[in-house]
């Protein structure tokens, strides 16, 4: 028989992303209108370790959909890697009484969940994160967020590059993975588009298209890099020595995660919250909440955490395509 869960804790690891705080509201007030005690746990699996667990009641998440970050605060623990560090997590859990856990966070995230549902506390994961790299899921909390505002930012300095007839290497965020990097280019009219699961090094090809589009009449040549490539400053001066065009570099960062999280971040995350608070009712664990074909729907981790996530060949070879 399922176990009866009473109190649901609710924690945010890993690297923060907007959506975060309407993924925390629906999974508290879901849980309470479901008759369960919610416990907010700060700073994510660094704040379990140091029991900063504080009740937590409808109104503590009032006035907060609207704003970027996390109110629970984030962060990455290495001592909660360890054997020793989740067992100490699971028996706090239960000194405070929580037996259901709700994660937000990436696919890291998840394996902490999962080792605390080994040891006996129901977990369920919400993908929050704005790079889109986890593979069970078509949507991540905070990733439209981010390609907007780096799609705006982006075309400010488009106007620019053109005025001055420039070459820019625009750096947005993603260490392992290009989405951000291939929804910009494409949705800004970028004429290169570097990603880590497709970027064979070959600067010359770069090199060579920027001489020809030169030759066809373009103005700017506008390349998206992903994070994962980096470099970009260094490129920059390769690329302005090779060709004889001023190009200049622009690293966008921790701009793009954060800032008011859009309307489908808002939206979806509150869905999402909802859900893994009704799973954790129903006495489910070790499960993690995502969005497929138009419904929201949930895995086993282990078998989320087993899935690839590759680059649509459709979608790179079109983002190619409209480059010309
Ligand atoms: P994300 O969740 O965004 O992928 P990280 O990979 O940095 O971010 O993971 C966030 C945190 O999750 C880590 O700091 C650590 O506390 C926890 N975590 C990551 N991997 C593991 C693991 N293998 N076992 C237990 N906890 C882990
Ligand atoms: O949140 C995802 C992400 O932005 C990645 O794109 C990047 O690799 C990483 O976080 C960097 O985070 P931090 O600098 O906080 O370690």
């Amino acid at each position: 028989m399922a176990k009866e869960i009473k109190t649901i804790g609710v924690l945010t690891s890993g690297g923060d992303a907007p959506g975060m705080n309407a993924a925390i509201r629906a999974v508290v007030r879901k849980s309470i209108v479901n008759g369960k005690k919610v416990k907010g746990i700060q700073r994510g699996y660094a704040g379990l370790l140091n029991e900063e667990i504080f009740d937590m009641t409808p109104r503590d998440v009032s006035d907060t959909i609207q704003m970027g970050g996390t109110i629970l605060r984030t962060a990455r623990c290495e001592e909660f890697k360890t054997e020793e560090g989740q067992k100490k997590g699971a028996e706090i859990c239960k000194k405070h009484k929580i037996d259901g856990l709700v994660v937000i966070g990436g696919d890291g995230s998840y394996r902490g969940a999962q080792k605390l549902a080994a040891h006996g506390i129901n977990t369920i994961g919400i993908p929050g994160t704005i790079d889109l790299d986890i593979a069970c899921t078509e949507y991540t909390i905070g990733f439209d967020t981010a390609v907007n505002t780096a799609m705006q930012a982006i075309d400010k300095v488009r106007d620019t590059s053109s005025s001055h007839e420039r070459c820019s290497i625009i750096e947005v965020m993603g260490r392992n993975a290009g989405y951000i990097a291939l929804w910009c280019g494409v949705a800004n009219g970028a004429e290169d588009i570097l990603i880590p699961e497709r970027y064979e090094f070959n600067e010359q090809e770069i090199i060579n298209n920027i001489i020809a589009n030169r030759k066809k009449g373009k103005t700017h040549h506008l390349i998206i890099n992903a994070e994962g490539i980096g470099h970009s400053t260094s490129m920059a001066r390769r690329i302005e020595a090779a060709t004889g065009i001023e190009t200049r570099a622009t690293i966008l960062g921790y701009m793009q995660r954060g800032g008011s999280p859009t309307c489908k971040d808002r939206y979806y995350a509150s869905m999402m919250g909802a859900y893994a608070a009704d799973i954790l009712c129903k006495g489910e664990t070790n499960r993690v909440v995502g969005y497929q074909h138009g419904q929201f729907v949930d895995f086993d981790i282990d078998e989320a955490l087993a899935m690839q996530k590759e680059i649509s060949p459709f979608q790179y070879e079109v983002s190619r395509m409209l480059a010309i």
